[in-house]
């Protein structure tokens, strides 16, 4: 039986580590594509010679162009320019725009029955991006964002009451942005929801700290943003697909109705297992939950059309 395959498009920061995450854990064969010359073969050829050390055995392959990640099982997409201090993940709206639908219909030739998991800023648009230019169903094409937001809120959390992360189930709505929705009567410490551990104006410093996560570390960087835990975070949901553990994880999907949201992209709770998105999963919201998400949604609504004025789909 041959194993499965993931490709990762775009070898930079995070792809690169989600590669290192996906060998790792011994999920399936990896194709590590760029347009650098020879750049992916020197990270896949150093990830080979990886194997040995930490006794996985995959085949990582690097190449600059499409042909070896045919039939892959799952194309985790995160080519694209990242943030530098000072910009908004929505800055890089018209060129990210447009090497996502490039890669996106060059991914969608060779695996026609890929999942594909988009990591690209903004994200919640790039999304859009590939669904759009790759024709899939909504069940197949899912951006990397939630996961994300609820590992920095659960960071946070574990470093303010100084327990442990596996005690923690954050929970976040919304899309991949300042107005996204970290949801603390949802979010718990061994069960016990955290507005009975923390008073409020901790909780919201913390939630604060979360929406602005991202921009933390691009001030840090200074000449990037965060790769660590996207990478890893990308590599979770590949994880939860390829061993179908269905497994309810903050996704960035299509809804279509859900929550009272029509036709557009937006991190929603899903259910990810063998065919992607498997369910979404509907809670009942507070007014102000509510409210809070639609305006997210609507920001996501926005830049989409932004992007058909800008003449790109
Ligand atoms: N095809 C393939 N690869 C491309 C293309 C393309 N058309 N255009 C750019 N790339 C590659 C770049 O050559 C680079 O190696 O994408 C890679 C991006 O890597 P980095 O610059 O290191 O950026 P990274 O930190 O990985 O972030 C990538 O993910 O989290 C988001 O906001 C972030 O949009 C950014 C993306």
């Amino acid at each position: 039986m041959s194993r499965p395959k993931i490709s990762v498009i775009g070898a930079g920061n995070v792809g690169a580590t989600a590669a290192m995450r996906l060998a790792e854990s011994e999920l399936g064969d990896v194709v590590l594509v760029d347009i650098v010359e020879d750049m992916p073969q020197g990270k896949a050829l150093d990830l080979m010679e990886m194997g040995p050390v930490v006794k996985y055995d995959v085949n990582i392959t690097g190449t600059n162009g499409y042909e070896e990640t045919a039939d892959s099982d799952i194309v985790i997409i995160t080519s694209g320019l990242p943030r530098k201090p000072g910009m908004s993940r929505d800055d890089l709206l018209a060129t990210n725009t447009k090497i996502v639908t490039q890669v996106t219909s060059e991914v969608a030739k060779k695996s026609p029955n890929a999942i594909l998991i988009l990591v690209t800023n903004p994200l919640d648009a790039m999304t859009y991006v590939a669904y759009k230019t790759s024709g899939f169903p909504r069940e197949r094409v899912l951006g990397m964002a939630g996961v994300l937001d609820s590992a920095r809120f659960t960071a946070f959390i574990s470093m303010e009451l100084d327990v442990s992360v596996d005690n923690i189930q954050a929970f976040v709505l919304g899309g991949h942005g300042d107005d996204m929705v970290p949801i603390a009567r949802f979010t718990t410490v061994a069960g016990i929801p955290i507005t009975e551990l923390l008073p409020q104006d901790r909780i919201d410093a913390l939630i604060q700290r979360t929406r602005d996560g991202g921009a933390e570390i691009v001030k840090l960087l200074k000449t990037g943003s965060a790769f660590y835990a996207p990478g890893a975070s990308a590599v979770q949901m590949a994880e939860s697909i390829l061993k179908d553990k269905k497994k309810i994880l903050p996704c960035c999907v299509y809804a279509d109705g859900e929550y009272g949201i029509d036709g557009t992209f937006v991190g929603l709770p899903v259910k990810l297992g063998r065919n992607g998105i498997e369910e979404i999963i509907q809670v009942k919201l507070t007014k102000k939950e509510k409210e809070e998400l639609h305006i997210s949604a609507s920001h996501v609504k926005e830049l989409c059309e932004r992007i058909h004025e800008l003449g790109h789909l």
